[in-house]
């Protein structure tokens, strides 16, 4: 090959590398973590792919939990919407998969949103390293409060932002103020507690979908909006984690 040749090989696969860069960039990967199981990780990651869908982004999902829920929720999706209807592609991975699943996604989709499993597992660490933010829900309870900090010190060993979501919150929780007062990246929106979440599950849909003008749709579209500020924010450089 001339030397001519090689420099416009060279070249060519030079921009070829920035624009898969730039493609990567544009993408934001936000893990769903919580060590303690029933805080509403499922729940959340779903409800998140489903309204950034609403919104026209397009939305991977990784299920790296062995449970499978977020699967199973999907496959009723599925049979409700039909076969590549449901507004997010669903995979489910585990093992040494996931970090190459995560970098293959990042070039073809604005957002991946990874359920992952209880405890802090292999495959939850790696999906934390590989996230630009994780988001950590936490029912107002000392179990809970005590369980977030594994998560919280792994992220901040591994300098990625997380915030953590109040999940359901009662109205007028007196807990509240104790428990949070020496936590740090609390979300404002807080998610109640409310039934609606669990039966529009059932049926494969999200509140959103089935009930968009009740207050529980509104809290998720207060939490995807604070999300999306907060994700500008970290893509900007401006955060401190
Ligand atoms: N805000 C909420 N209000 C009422 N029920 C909720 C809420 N969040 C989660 N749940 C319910 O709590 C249970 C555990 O939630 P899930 O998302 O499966 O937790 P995890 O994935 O952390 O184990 C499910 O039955 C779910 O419907
Ligand atoms: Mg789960």
């Amino acid at each position: 090959m001339s030397y001519c040749n090689f420099s416009i090989m060279f070249i060519i696969s030079y921009k070829i590398l920035l624009l898969i860069e730039n493609l990567m960039d544009d993408c934001c990967t936000i893990t769903i973590s919580q060590q303690k199981g029933g805080s509403g990780k499922t729940t959340i990651a779903a409800h998140l792919a489903v309204s950034l869908s609403q919104m026209n982004k397009r939305v991977a999902a990784i299920d790296i939990d062995p449970q499978g829920s977020l699967s199973r929720w999907h496959g009723i999706r599925q049979e409700r919407y039909g076969n590549g209807f449901t507004g997010i592609n669903l995979i489910s991975k585990a093992g040494w998969k996931v970090q190459n699943e995560i970098f293959s996604l990042k070039t073809k989709y604005d957002y991946i949103i990874i359920d992952s499993p209880p405890h802090n597992e292999t495959d939850a660490k790696t999906a934390i390293r590989t996230s630009d933010l994780v988001i950590i829900p936490m029912q107002p309870s000392p179990t809970d409060l005590w369980a977030t900090d594994n998560t919280t010190s792994f992220c901040k060993q591994n300098n990625i932002p997380y915030q953590i979501l109040l999940n359901r919150v009662p109205p007028n929780s007196k807990i509240l103020p104790t428990l949070t007062k020496n936590l740090e990246n609390i979300l404002k929106t807080t998610i109640g507690n409310r039934v609606a979440f669990s039966s529009s599950f059932l049926d494969g849909k999200c509140i959103t979908e089935t009930q968009p003008n009740s207050p529980a749709a509104k809290e998720i579209k207060e939490l995807v909006n604070e999300i999306i500020t907060a994700i500008k924010i970290i893509k900007s450089g401006q955060v401190a984690v």
